[in-house]
């Protein structure tokens, strides 16, 4: 197992209240393996993958990855991590206004320790002739494939990501979750998705319906649907 979490749980205290927003998750993820999880607004998803990711911390349980035990890390041993082993996409792409495509995908790269080539990640995900413009002067799809391009230059072990298409039409969508998948294959990337769109779960070797904090049930797909067969 690539993915191995037991028993998570994570409360936030605001004043007096504390209110507990993970009670108790158990998941698995086979290397090189697309996971995606879906749930309600407010269920507690983005506050799961940003704990996998690093970003955060919980409170008590067991984090697997890759072997190594996250939630007992220090800070500088997390941060360590994060830099190296995790790749993060968002809704909204958060790529630096004021430098090109390229630069955009080269600050990463320059403090990665063995990063892909930038010009090879700009020609997998279509953007080579992008490569000198602004993020300004993309359209949301060709700004979401930059920050794939960032995510993946530094060559990370597990590609986590917050609704990717949630700010895309349907063709723009489905282009975007075949660069994914693509990415999957070329470089045996494990990937995690969060997504509102049920839809995007037949792409998935497993699916993970998050309820209240809780995972309410797990699905296995022996056979997976390339994402440009999927229609919603
Ligand atoms: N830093 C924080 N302090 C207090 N509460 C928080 C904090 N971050 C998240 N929460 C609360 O935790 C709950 C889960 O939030 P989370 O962002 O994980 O939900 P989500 O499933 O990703 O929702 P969405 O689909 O809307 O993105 C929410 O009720 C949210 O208000
Ligand atoms: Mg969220």
């Amino acid at each position: 197992m690539f993915i191995e979490i037991s028993n998570l749980k994570k409360s936030y205290t605001s004043g007096l209240v504390k209110t507990e927003i993970l009670k108790g998750i158990g998941m698995e993820l086979n290397k090189g393996e697309i996971g995606v999880i879906l749930g309600p607004s407010g269920s507690g998803k983005s506050t799961l993958i940003n704990i996998i990711g690093g970003i955060d911390r919980c409170d008590s349980g067991q984090i697997l990855i890759d072997g190594l035990e996250i939630n007992s890390l220090n800070d500088e041993k997390l941060t360590d991590y994060r830099r190296k082993d995790i790749g993060f996409i968002f809704q909204f792409y958060n790529l630096v206004p004021n430098l090109t495509v390229g630069e955009n995908i080269e600050v990463v790269s320059n403090i990665s320790k063995s990063p892909l080539n930038t010009d090879e990640v700009l020609a997998s995900v279509g953007m080579t002739d992008k490569k000198f413009r602004f993020p300004r002067e993309l359209s949301g799809g060709e700004q979401q494939r930059v920050s794939i391009a960032r995510a993946i230059v530094k060559n990370p072990k597990l590609l986590l990501c917050d609704e990717p298409t949630g700010a895309l039409d349907f063709s723009t969508s489905r282009s975007i979750l075949q660069l994914l998948q693509q990415v999957n294959k070329k470089y045996g990337t494990t990937i995690l998705m969060i997504t509102h769109n049920t839809a995007i779960a037949a792409m998935a070797n497993r699916v993970y319906k998050v309820r209240s904090g809780e995972i309410a049930e797990i699905l296995i797909n022996e056979k997976t649907i390339p994402a440009e067969r999927i229609e919603w």
